[in-house]
Order: C-alpha cells, then sequence, then structure tokens
C-alpha cells in the first residue's frame, strides 16, 4: 500500500474492531513508525502505554461514557438524535489500547524550535499518532481516536506523572474492514469539506 493509499483508506475506527489477537513485530512495526515522526527539537516528546488490562480498559470506558452523557446533555433536537446513534468508542471491543502522552520536559530547558511557540512539543505528539495510525491502516489494522475523557482521571488511571499529558486514547486492533465513509458522515453529524474551500491565495481570505 503506498501513501497516498493509506492516507484514502485510514478511518477511525469504533464498531469494526474483532478483538482478535495482534502479534508483537505486527505492534513493534506500528509503533516504530509514531516513533519515528518529526518533533521539535528532536524531543521525541511522546510516551506510548500499552493498555491490555480488561479492567482498566473497563474502567476508562465508563468514564468516558459519563463525559458522553454530559456532552449529549447539551445537545437537543436534530443534534441529539443524531449523536445518540453514534457510536463514540470501541474501548472494549478492540484488542489493546495505546495511551499516547506528552512529555513537555524531554529535552527541555533549550528545545530549539520550541521557544516562541510551546504547543510545538504537542504538534510533533500528533505527528507520531497520525504515523502510528497510517501504518496501523498499512498493515489492515484499525485505530480509533477517543477523547471523551478528563485529562486527570486517565493520568490517575495509568500513574502518569503529573507534568505528562495524556493526548490521545487510541484503540488498536484487527478489524473486519474499514468503511469508505467516516461514520460522522454516514450518520448525518457532518460532511467533509472541499478542498478548494481550505486553500487561499497569497493572503487568508474569509470564506463566507
Ligand atoms: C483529536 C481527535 C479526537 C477524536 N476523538 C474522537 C472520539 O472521542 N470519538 C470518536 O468516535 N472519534 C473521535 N475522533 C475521530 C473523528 O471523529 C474522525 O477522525 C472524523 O470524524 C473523520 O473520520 P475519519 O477519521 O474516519 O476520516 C477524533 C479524532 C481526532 C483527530
Amino acid at each position: 500500500m503506498d501513501v497516498y493509499e493509506a492516507i484514502g483508506r485510514r478511518r477511525d475506527v469504533r464498531a469494526e474492531f474483532t478483538g482478535a489477537p495482534l502479534d508483537e513485530e505486527t505492534l513493534h512495526r506500528v509503533l516504530s513508525a509514531a516513533h519515528a515522526a518529526p518533533s521539535v527539537g528532536m524531543t521525541q516528546p511522546w510516551d506510548f502505554v500499552l493498555v491490555r488490562d480488561p479492567g482498566t480498559r473497563a474502567e476508562f470506558h465508563r468514564h468516558v461514557h459519563t463525559e458522553r452523557a454530559r456532552f449529549a446533555a447539551g445537545l437537543s433536537g436534530e443534534r441529539a438524535a443524531t449523536f445518540d446513534r453514534i457510536k463514540i468508542d470501541g474501548i472494549l471491543e478492540s484488542t489493546l489500547s495505546v495511551v499516547v502522552g506528552y512529555d513537555p520536559e524531554r529535552g527541555s530547558p533549550a528545545v530549539l524550535g520550541r521557544h516562541a511557540i510551546a504547543d510545538a512539543g504537542l504538534y510533533s505528539v500528533c505527528l507520531a499518532i497520525q504515523n502510528l495510525w497510517l501504518a496501523a491502516t498499512a498493515e489492515g489494522l484499525g485505530v480509533g481516536w477517543v477523547s471523551f475523557y478528563r485529562e486527570e482521571f486517565l493520568r490517575d488511571l495509568l500513574g502518569m506523572p503529573a507534568h505528562v499529558r495524556p493526548v490521545a486514547w487510541l484503540c488498536l486492533g484487527p478489524v473486519a474492514g474499514l468503511r469508505e465513509v467516516p461514520d460522522l458522515e454516514r450518520h448525518g453529524w457532518r460532511s467533509r469539506m472541499p478542498l478548494a474551500e481550505v486553500i487561499h491565495e497569497e493572503k487568508y481570505t474569509p470564506k463566507d
């Protein structure tokens, strides 16, 4: 699979996880791809916590569903009805979870390229996540990003130090297949915009 094909086939997966075992070599290749990402000042400020324990996952799942209910409580009418039909995680069904942390202290204080933009460290972690996502797609696996959580809860659950920020809970594993259309689009929550809407020539031109 070439990179464009992997980009095109990548999906956020919730319902299609089979829970089948994932061999360690494949997992290692996917994590190596994440670890090969570019990073500000070469800090590689990410950590990957592999969560396989059903008890930990069940506890996180309960928390996510409390947060889901909190979000749902702010919706009404068509939005509420549409959201009601959307599955937001595959925490229990996937083979394992990879929680990605951001350690701003790694390589600090003189982080080359971060003096003016503190978020550059966070950007680096997101690039590692995207590498992981594309590599998993190329391996025929699925990934689902779960962000319905309070950072403090997840930090405590996994024993992360106070300065490490949990950036993503990623569900990972074999899937029955990858859908062609993103779930949120299928359910009528929101559709992809045409590329032309986000391209600006020379200066930023507000659209509508
Ligand atoms: C930062 C981030 C957080 C996300 N959080 C969730 C989430 O909590 N639950 C969920 O179902 N999808 C989550 N997603 C997946 C998006 O909904 C998904 O990427 C988007 O709808 C486009 O679909 P696609 O990834 O299949 O192309 C998240 C994606 C990103 C990048």
